[in-house]
């Protein structure tokens, strides 16, 4: 007997290279006439965009490009993207970059719908109004943003990263071409794609993890665990290109469900506090996490550890074996060893301890702790940092 579960399906997913051409037509259909394309500095310049722009100009609507938006967001760049959108006529929101444009452009969303600041609509189901309609087209394969109804935004003056979710925040359609990844640099791409295991780890863990969201990260996990040294050297190889990119958009719709744990827990104030990539910072935190977790999910474990075995491993790890939970947290070692990442937090520019303690605080105060399968308290957090510090 299946037990009654939900999922939220999310936009509507138009998946496929070439496909980001389409964005136009796809405005247009929303009756969007100008729209706000937002990105950062660095796709701008890129070339990224130019099967995006090209789908535009193709489709005969002006938009207005807005490539502002900063790593790890602030509370302050959400009102001046709603500024920017308003001063600028425009009348809808293409979010074209990595999990920071998309944020930025749900976030904008959500003031332009309902006024204010951001920290009004901060925490879960604390959004009145509808945003404008939002396209979401991710030129990296991480974060799966673009099938999320979340943002992460950074307040400034507490220093954390603040969720904001409501099903009201999703967006309308998700452009997802992996032909966009192909400009990736190598330490991006494992990064994001570490992100992506993440997700797909940390959903399974869930209490809410459920038949259709299991179903679809175990396949994200058998896709990174076969392709991602490939995609890492290469993004621009469509044979891994694109399985690991449909993996982060599943891997998104899962979690956006479930919930994450504590991995994200302990990566958002190493990014509030020392600016590590998200991906790099779950890259560190998911092993230890993982032994800290392992005794709630070892059958979960024992399925993973097949789909991540290292492609120099000979011998077949089987499920049932009783060191098989233990060989997954190996293969994870392996992966992010394999794929050029910092081993920790000091090999990443943590430069020492000094805000541990706080940072402790915040990781126990997060909501994902509601969804990983063991309770970490302060003390949990504190000793997991330490762990990833030198580890
Ligand atoms: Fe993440």
């Amino acid at each position: 007997m299946i037990a009654p579960f939900q999922m939220a399906a999310g936009p509507r997913v138009r998946f496929g290279r070439g496909e980001a051409t389409f964005t136009g037509e796809e405005a247009k259909a929303l009756g969007i006439k100008r729209p706000m394309v937002l990105t950062d500095p660095g796709v701008a310049a890129s070339g990224s965009l130019d099967p995006i722009i090209s789908g535009l100009q193709n489709s005969g609507l002006e938009y207005f490009l807005y490539n502002e938006v900063e790593a790890d967001p602030s509370d302050e760049s959400m009102t001046r993207a709603k500024e920017a959108y308003e001063a600028n006529g425009c009348d809808g929101l293409i979010a074209a970059g990595g999990g920071s444009s998309i944020d930025t452009a749900k976030s904008a969303g959500v003031l332009i719908g309902n006024g204010g600041i951001i920290h009004d609509y901060f925490g879960f189901g604390n959004v009145p109004k509808p945003p404008p309609p939002i396209i979401t087209v991710p030129t990296t394969a991480g974060t799966g943003s673009e099938v999320t109804c979340s943002a992460i935004v950074t307040d400034t003056a507490r220093r954390v990263k603040a969720v904001m979710a409501s099903p009201i925040m999703f967006a309308r359609v998700a452009i997802v071409d992996p032909g966009l990844l192909a400009g990736l640099p190598g330490p991006i791409a494992a990064g994001t794609l570490m992100d992506t295991l993440t997700h797909a780890i940390e959903s399974m863990g869930s209490p809410k993890a459920n038949p259709w969201s299991r179903t679809l990260c175990l396949q994200a996990i058998a896709h990174i665990g076969k392709y991602a040294r490939r995609f890492a050297a290469a993004p621009s190889d469509p044979e891994s290109a694109d399985p690991i990119s449909i993996s982060s958009t599943w891997a998104g719709h899962c979690f956006t469900n479930t919930g994450l744990g504590i991995v994200h827990s302990l990566s958002h104030p190493v990014g509030s506090y020392h600016h590590v990539h998200h991906g790099t910072s779950n890259a560190i935190f998911l092993p230890p996490v993982m032994l800290f977790n392992l005794q709630a999910v070892r059958e979960d474990y024992a399925r993973i550890a097949p789909l991540l075995q290292p492609p120099d491993e000979t011998s077949q790890i089987d499920p049932a074996d009783e060191a098989a939970p233990q060989a997954a947290i190996h293969s994870v070692r392996a992966l992010v060893k394999d794929l050029g990442i910092p081993a920790n937090l000091r090999e990443a520019g943590v430069p020492g301890d000094a805000h541990f303690e706080i940072m402790a605080k915040d990781a126990a105060e997060s909501p994902q702790v509601a969804t990983n399968p063991v309770h970490a308290t302060e003390e949990d957090m504190r000793a997991l940092l330490h762990a990833a510090m030198d580890g």
